[in-house]
């Protein structure tokens, strides 16, 4: 087999797994209700990444207790404190050990510093005074010992309820949350038994280690959870966590899962399509080595291959695959059939985390079924139309596939000689490899459907009236914006997206107008090509438009490249010298380059679905063409559609 490694069975305790495939702990927001449960949409969503083949599933984050510290509360972590919790984690179990899938719950003693908000009767609480993460001026209340006491107490007893509700493994969560704060100095400043020297900071791991063994039995399975180190000056690096790792083996346990970063530097911990791929596999590997321990993690590692290797090499024992399973549940059992092809690529985008940050359900830029597993699979059509869509991008082919395979015939129109819109633009750049990989994947599917494609041929009212379609479907996109300057149609001129496209010659030295996120990824690009770029905005600062989750690891991938920036400058000329500018004083200046690159962003391509409305009655828009924006929005407008059509 291929990808044999990734196969052979493997023990965590005395507890076997049919693979090395785990399904990295993810809050999603499926839960329901006040206190949360993990209800029906979680079920569906564990439940369609069992069937995909994964060995181990490690649950979302579970509060031990919500007495001392019930926080985060507004991000859904159910509880499991009681008996009358056991019937929603026993759901889970019972269906994934069906499926021959064991199942770990990533148990926390606490949040600590990462309250999200503050209830006056329960203030949060830590080891030691600290402002929390999202409100520095609020600090945490200092744990007393008989309130650390009554924390280990819960720990076990939850553990012991876990045992009942059908898990296979204690996951003993103590990355980030109030476990690792007690861990590490910069955040444990406590002069009793619980802080300062290491030994010490470690009495909280271990004692929750051993309340819980006392409730599941010595023998029962645990996995640890510690972060390889926090990925920020003060924070803890890897040769603490190696003494942390050695302790635990000595207390029995025979697996960790490790990977880099924490809510101070969340690129490492859920890393960003700017950065390299199994970014956490080298300190894992040293933690592995110098203990004697098995690891697990993860980290951009959702090609098979690299997969396979790091296995086969020793690097780590087992596979984390946390985003890849959002974008396709399937990926292990396509993996193992060796049908990498079908595989549905995350494209890294972090819209999926952005979203359960800011309090929404995870949603998926490539996968628009992901938490909507619950609807069941969409069924056939007992209606088919004929369906004509105009534009073959993202929007356009995602709709075309889903509603093909509802039985609809569709008619796909592109005016140029590919498909792929935008995504062929955006693909260019090294490191969206991934978005290239789903490009291809689409188009790959789009050939292997019944969707009928006419390349090189323009929407127009002629076309519709010639098809008479049932219903229109209007996905053309977005094209850029061209600000109206003297100069603009000088030969120094080119647009950012051409660029990407085509591949244009330009100078060595570039002026790129407008830094959004087109702007910054083609900047990215021609500094990777050697150019020497500088990046201009009206506004003060770049990449406004990129999303929060990515922002920082762009801005630090440009830095990390030479590109300048300069903020608060507006283009007022282009000159065969270069640009004229004005600032925020209304200064003017000059600034020399061999190339203009036009990036001043991108307006919805709307005209014909307004001259389109009227001729059809079941005329729809999907995408770019609503209004220039992500390629979620594409994704789930494209679902929508379809599935209601
Ligand atoms: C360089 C670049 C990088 C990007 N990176 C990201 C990113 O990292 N993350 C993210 O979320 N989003 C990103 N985006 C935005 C994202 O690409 C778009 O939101 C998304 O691809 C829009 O898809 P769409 O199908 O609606 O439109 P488009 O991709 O614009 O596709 C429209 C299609 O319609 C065709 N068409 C137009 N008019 C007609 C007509 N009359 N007849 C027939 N065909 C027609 C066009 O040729 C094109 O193929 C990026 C955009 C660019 C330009
Ligand atoms: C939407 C989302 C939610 C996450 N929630 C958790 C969580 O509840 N507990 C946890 O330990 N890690 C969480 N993580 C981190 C992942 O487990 C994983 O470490 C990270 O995404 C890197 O792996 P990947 O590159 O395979 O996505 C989350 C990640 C994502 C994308
Ligand atoms: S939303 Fe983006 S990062 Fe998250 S799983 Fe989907 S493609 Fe990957």
């Amino acid at each position: 087999m291929a990808y044999d490694k990734l196969f052979e069975p493997a023990y965590i305790g005395n507890l076997k797994l049919k693979n090395r495939l785990v399904l990295s702990p993810m809050n999603t927001h499926f839960s329901i209700g006040e206190p949360s449960v993990l209800a029906e949409r979680y079920f569906e969503y564990y439940k369609a990444r069992t069937k995909g083949g994964v060995g181990l599933i490690i649950t979302t984050h579970v509060k031990a207790e919500k007495d001392i510290d019930p926080y985060p509360l507004s991000f859904g972590y159910a509880t499991l404190d009681s008996a009358s919790q056991i019937k929603y984690f026993y759901e889970i179990t019972e269906m994934a050990h069906r499926y021959d899938a064991k199942v770990a719950i990533e148990l926390s003693p606490g949040t600590g510093r990462l309250a999200d908000t503050v209830l006056e009767d329960k203030w949060p609480v830590g080891p030691s005074e600290n402002g929390l993460l999202g409100m520095p001026d609020v600090k945490t209340r200092e744990l007393s010992k008989e309130e650390i006491k009554k924390l280990v107490y819960s720990y076990g007893k939850s553990a012991g309820l876990a045992k009942q509700a059908g898990f296979d493994i204690i996951y003993v969560h103590f990355t980030a949350y109030l476990g690792d704060q007690f861990l590490s100095s910069v955040w444990n400043r406590r002069t009793d038994e619980y802080g300062g020297s290491l030994e010490n900071r470690m009495r909280f791991l271990i004692e929750c280690i051993e309340s819980a063994k006392s409730n599941v039995g010595e023998d029962f399975p645990m996995i640890v959870g510690l972060a390889l180190d926090h990925g920020f000056p003060e924070g803890r690096e890897l040769e603490e966590t190696i003494k942390i790792a050695k302790k635990m083996k000595e207390m029995g346990i025979d697996t960790l899962h490790l990977r880099r970063g924490s809510y101070d530097n969340m690129n490492l911990l859920i890393p960003t399509e700017y950065m390299e791929d199994g970014v956490s596999v080298e300190y894992a590997n040293i933690v592995r080595d110098k203990v004697g321990i098995q690891v697990i993690t993860d980290g951009n590692i959702s090609d098979p291959e690299l997969a396979n290797k790091l296995v086969k090499e020793n690097k780590i024992d087992f596979i984390g695959l946390a985003r890849a399973l959002l974008a396709d549940p399937d990926w292990v059992n396509k993996v193992q059939a060796n049908k990498k092809e079908d595989i549905i690529p995350c494209v890294r985008c972090m819209q999926c985390i952005n979203r359960v940050t800011f309090g929404q359900y995870a949603a998926c830029s490539v996968n628009p079924y992901l938490g909507k597993e619950y609807l069941g699979p969409i069924i056939s059509t007992n209606n088919p139309k004929n369906i004509l869509v105009i534009g073959g991008g993202m929007a356009g082919m995602v709709f075309a596939l889903l509603a093909s395979n509802k039985g609809h015939k569709i008619t796909l129109i592109e005016k140029s000689s590919k498909l792929g819109g935008h995504l062929l633009e955006g693909a260019v750049m090294d490191h969206k490899k991934e978005v290239d990989s789903f490009c291809e994947y689409l188009v790959r599917k789009i050939k292997k459907s019944n969707v009928k494609v006419k390349y090189n041929t323009s929407g127009t009212k002629e076309l519709v009236q010639k098809y008479k379609p049932d219903a229109l479907v209007i996905a053309t996109g977005s094209v850029p914006i061209i600000p109206q300057v003297p100069g603009i149609d000088k030969a120094n001129v080119k647009i950012a997206t051409n660029i990407l496209k085509n591949d244009e010659k330009i100078g060595n030295n570039v002026i790129i107008v407008g830094g959004g996120l087109v702007g910054c990824e083609t900047g990215l690009h021609l500094s990777q090509k050697g150019k020497n770029v500088i990046i201009i905005d009206m506004l003060p600062e770049i990449a406004q438009d990129v999303i929060f989750m990515s922002r920082s690891s762009l801005i630090q991938a440009l830095h990390d490249k030479g590109v300048k920036t300069e903020g608060g400058i507006q283009l007022i000329e282009v000159t065969d010298k270069g640009i004229i500018v004005k600032d925020l004083n209304g200064d003017m200046k000059e600034l020399t380059c061999d190339t203009v690159v036009i990036s001043t962003g991108l307006k919805a391509n709307d005209s014909l679905y307004e001259e389109l409305k009227e001729e059809v009655e079941e005329t729809y828009k999907i995408g770019d063409c609503i209004k220039a924006r992500k390629f979620i929005d594409a994704t789930q407008e494209a679902f929508q559609v379809a599935y209601d059509i």
